[in-house]
This record gives C-alpha cells, sequence and structure tokens, in this order.
C-alpha cells in the first residue's frame, strides 16, 4: 500500500525574536507529527523557517546599529540552533529573505492582481508593528497611560499611505462555503466558530503594501511599495514547494499542504487570508490549520514583551531533552492554554518517565539478563493474560493514530501509557521472580511477553522520545529496519535466543535540589 505525501508546517518565526518555549512548543508538535508519519511509511515534508521583513525587524536591525540583511543573517541562526536544541527534524529552513522566496512572493502578487483582484488606494487607520496587523477602530481599547491597544495589548499607531488593497471583502461569502464544504479545515472546533462567526460579521478590504519604510518585497512592476508582510510571509508556504514552477515534482506531491500549524493568536491569517489570497489566485488551498493554546508562564502568556518566557536551553540542560518533549505534549490538552511549572514537569518526569515506563523496561530487562543468559527468552504458550496484554500493545496504535491525526498528543500518549499501566499490573499480578523458583519456564514466558510489550512501547515513543526509544529498542535488539509501525503488526516479534546487551535505566529520576518545606 503507497502511503499518501504529508507537508506540515509551522508558522514562520519573527527572525528578531529569541527563541522561547511558546515558539519551540508549535515546532515540536510539527516535528511529532512528522516522525509519526514517517514511521506510517508517509513521504513527509516538514517545513519550518524565520519572517525576515516589516516594519518590526527593520527597527530590531536599527536598534542593533545593523542594516537588515547583516542582522537577519545573523539571529535567523538563533532559530535553526533551536532545531539542533530540541532535536526537529525538518526537512526544510526557509528564510523569506531567500531569492526562492522573492520570485513565490511576487508571483503570487501577479497572480492575484491579474485576476483583478488588487486596486491602488490609500490607507488611513490604525497599525500594530508589534503585530504587525491592521486594526479597526472598533477593535481597540486603551491601556493604563490612555494609549490605544490592539485586543492582543500591542500599541497601535496612526498610519496614512498610498496602498495596495485586496478585494477580501468580496471573499466573505466564498470562505463561508468552503469553511461550510471543508468541516475539518480548522481545529480545534472553538477555534472554528470564531473563524466563521469573525467572517460572519462581514469582511473589509485588506491594505497589502506599504510605502513607509523599504525593508519587503517591492511590489512587482511598482517598486515604491512594498507587500505587507503577511502577504509575503504566508506564500512561504508555497516557496517551500517550488512555487511559481507549479509542474515541479515537489509542488505536484506537496500542494496543498496537509497542515499548517499555528498558534492562536495567528489562526485569522491562516484561515481567512490565506485561503482568500490562494483562491483570488487561483490557487489549491491547504486541507487544515489547526491553532494550539499558549503556554502561561506565571498567568500570562509567555511572550518577549511581557519579559516572563522560558528558554528551550535551560529547560533542556535541566530536565533533558526527551522529558521536556515528553512533557510539553502530555501535560497541557493540546488546544488549550496550559501552565508550565517546575512542579509538574518534576511530577510527570518522575511518575510517568522513570515509574511507569522506566521501571517496566528496567526490572524486565534486568530480569531477563540475569535468569534468561542475557537473550530474548524462549516462550511457552501464551495464556489469555499473555494475550490481553500483547493485544493492548498491538492495537493502541490505531487510537494513536486517530488521536495524533486530530493533533490530541495528549490523548495518544494517555493511550500508549494506559499500556504502560496495564503491564506493570501484569508484571505485580505474575511475579516472575516467584516463578523463577517454581515454574522457570512459565518465567520465561512472562519476561517475554513483556520483552514484547516493551519493544512496541519503544516503537511507539519515538515520535515524542527520539533518544530515549533508541535506546529502549537498542537494548531489545530491534534492528534500525524494524521499527516503523509496520512492525506492531502481525509477522514480527523478538526472536527467541536473540542476546541482548546490558540493560542501563533509560528514564532517570529527578532528583529535586530544592528542599520540599
Ligand atoms: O506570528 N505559547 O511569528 P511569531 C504558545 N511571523 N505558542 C506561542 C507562544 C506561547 N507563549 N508565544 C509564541 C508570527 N507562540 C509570524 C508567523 S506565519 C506565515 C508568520 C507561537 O514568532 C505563536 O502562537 O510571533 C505562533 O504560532 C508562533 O509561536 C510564531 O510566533
Ligand atoms: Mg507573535
Amino acid at each position: 500500500m503507497a502511503s499518501s505525501p504529508y507537508y506540515l508546517t509551522t508558522p514562520i518565526y519573527y527572525v528578531n525574536d529569541r527563541p522561547h518555549i511558546g515558539h519551540a512548543y508549535t515546532t515540536l508538535a510539527c516535528d511529532v507529527l512528522a516522525r509519526f508519519h514517517r514511521l506510517d511509511d508517509r513521504e513527509v515534508h516538514f517545513l519550518t523557517g524565520t519572517d525576515e521583513h516589516g516594519q518590526k525587524v527593520e527597527k530590531s536591525a536599527i536598534l542593533a546599529g545593523k542594516d537588515p540583511q547583516t542582522f537577519t543573517d545573523e539571529v535567523s541562526q538563533n532559530f535553526r540552533n533551536l532545531a539542533g536544541d530540541m532535536n526537529y527534524s525538518n526537512d526544510d529552513f526557509i528564510r523569506t529573505t531567500e531569492e526562492r522566496h522573492n520570485q513565490a512572493a511576487q508571483a503570487i502578487w501577479r497572480a492575484i492582481k491579474d485576476n483583478g483582484h488588487i486596486y491602488l488606494d490609500s490607507y488611513a487607520g490604525w497599525y500594530s508593528v508589534r503585530d504587525e496587523a491592521f486594526y479597526a477602530e472598533s477593535e481597540l481599547t486603551k491601556n493604563e497611560d490612555g494609549q490605544k491597544i490592539a485586543p492582543t495589548g500591542a500599541e497601535v499607531e496612526w498610519v496614512e499611505e498610498p496602498s495596495y488593497f485586496f478585494n477580501l471583502s468580496k471573499w466573505e461569502e466564498p470562505l463561508l462555503e468552503f469553511y461550510e464544504k471543508n468541516p475539518d479545515f480548522i481545529g480545534p472546533e472553538s477555534r472554528r466558530n470564531e473563524v466563521v462567526s469573525f467572517v460572519k460579521g462581514g469582511l473589509k478590504d485588506l491594505s497589502i503594501s506599504r510605502t513607509s519604510f523599504k525593508w519587503g518585497i517591492p511590489v512587482p512592476d511598482d517598486p515604491d511599495h512594498i507587500m505587507y508582510v503577511w502577504l509575503d510571509a504566508l506564500t512561504n508556504y508555497l516557496t517551500a514547494v517550488g512555487y511559481p514552477d507549479t509542474k515541479n515534482p515537489d509542488y505536484l506531491k506537496f500542494w496543498p499542504a496537509d497542515l499548517h500549524m499555528v498558534g492562536k493568536d495567528i489562526v485569522r491569517f491562516h484561515a481567512v487570508y490565506w485561503p482568500a489570497f490562494l483562491m483570488a489566485a487561483g490557487l489549491p488551498t491547504p486541507k487544515r490549520i489547526y491553532a494550539h493554546g499558549w503556554l502561561l508562564n506565571k498567568g500570562e502568556k509567555m511572550s518577549k514583551s511581557l519579559g516572563n518566557v522560558l528558554l528551550p536551553e535551560d529547560l533542556v540542560s535541566k530536565y533533558g531533552l526527551d522529558p521536556v518533549r515528553y512533557y510539553l505534549l502530555r501535560e497541557v490538552p493540546f488546544g488549550n492554554d496550559g501552565y508550565i511549572s517546575h512542579k509538574t514537569m518534576v511530577s510527570r518526569i518522575n511518575s510517568d518517565l522513570a515509574n511507569d515506563i522506566g521501571n517496566l523496561a528496567q526490572r524486565s530487562l534486568s530480569m531477563i539478563a540475569k535468569n534468561c543468559d542475557g537473550a530474548v527468552p524462549t516462550p511457552g504458550a501464551f495464556t489469555e493474560s499473555d494475550e490481553a496484554l500483547l493485544s493492548s500493545a498491538r492495537n493502541v496504535i490505531d487510537t494513536a493514530r486517530n488521536e495524533f491525526n486530530r493533533q490530541a498528543f495528549h490523548r495518544g500518549l494517555e493511550a500508549i501509557w494506559a499500556v504502560v499501566g496495564d503491564s506493570n499490573r501484569y508484571v505485580d499480578a505474575q511475579a516472575p521472580w516467584e516463578l523463577r523458583k517454581t515454574d522457570p519456564d512459565r518465567m520465561a514466558t512472562v519476561l517475554y511477553v513483556l520483552a514484547e510489550t516493551i519493544r512496541h512501547l519503544g516503537i511507539l515513543i519515538q515520535p515524542i522520545m527520539p533518544d530515549a526509544a533508541a535506546q529502549l529498542l537498542n537494548q531489545l535488539s530491534v534492528g534500525v529496519d524494524a521499527r516503523t509501525f509496520i512492525h506492531l503488526g502481525p509477522g514480527h516479534a523478538l526472536t527467541a535466543g536473540a542476546p541482548l546487551p546490558k540493560p542501563a535505566p533509560v528514564f532517570p529520576r529527578y532528583i529535586d535540589e530544592e528542599v520540599p518545606i
């Protein structure tokens, strides 16, 4: 069975920010999906990168005393380093200052213009540089100092300049029809409802060029204007598959994208503007946008402007990479806002990882090492409880697949950990340490069943904890070519008598230095 290709993207990050754990979260979710689909034998294209044009970046460059190109060359490296720190398996890293992107952005502009959806006028209204977004007067409130602010809390400034407009107002009906026909286009449900009611509330034409600064992609045939940074940025998803060459193999294989993962703050750009731009350009629309919630620290969205950010490299050096990856996707139900804290991190590491899966593996593998000549034990006939555990280990992939396909990572993990729980209850009930004296053949069967179950668990947790999973599978001598989801199915099992290396613990406890009072 040939599986279909899978194209998924993260937002491209504002290049001037220092990557924090909120950024890392979006890309982590994509990384897990990318790895998951590869294990399902799909050809995956996983894209991330940096958003490098616009007034915000230009201002940061000036502040740093650098020309914007030099500045972005330097700081985009921070996001490349993040990919290394977090063990992302992205297939491409795009920068919007690359020539391939310049070509694509100008081409989509031309396509929209040639189809009659762009006109020249002038803009007078509010703009937030921090959000790179236009706001209507009615959306604004005042802060404590009496300054006008956007719903995001960002300051706004009054802008008046000649501008090209996109006729977004004409796309209200086509968009509503599109959402209706594609109920899975926006997830989760709450975000979908928000978007539909926003569009039903009426759309205004959108200013899509600026003339008061220079750091952007020139508008084709009118270089006094640069393209609005969101039109420029969204197009990166097309650039990366070779647009405007719509005959090239990557475009043919991967467009339309299967999933644009975003945070809920940018759902409007992705679920309203982006499909409208694409329809106007005569291009196919992506299959799904999923908007996750915010990671909160001290009660507020973690962001540079609030000064409450946690840095990925700090968390990773404190707790370890795989535990951080597990924690972020297990602790907060994906789609919701959620708190992260030292306390819940330590609790997940010590109970879910060290106690539950770690202990299961460590006690089973050490018993095998001691009592079965350091080789995969030879099983006798399986009992009903053996069969029950093996079949729960085999079947959980179906649940995990369903949950991961709707981005419910926490539920997929919950299902996998239910098997971990079953396994630990099985060990306690079977008590192989007693069988050693009373019935060594039965002990061998029980240990074989445990080894097989751990093999399944090792394969299943690869997307979330790639290094820990590899260590587990190495300890079971599972070949590197025998680790895909196919190997959870019939015809694949450990070979009795195969030699095993000496086991070592994979999930260490976190010893808290802060003494509780
Ligand atoms: O919006 N919790 O880039 P960005 C969870 N350049 N997610 C968070 C977060 C937090 N505390 N803070 C940020 C942009 N994020 C544009 C995208 S795409 C064509 C252009 C997430 O660097 C945020 O929700 O501000 C968003 O999905 C991503 O980080 C990038 O944010
Ligand atoms: Mg942002």
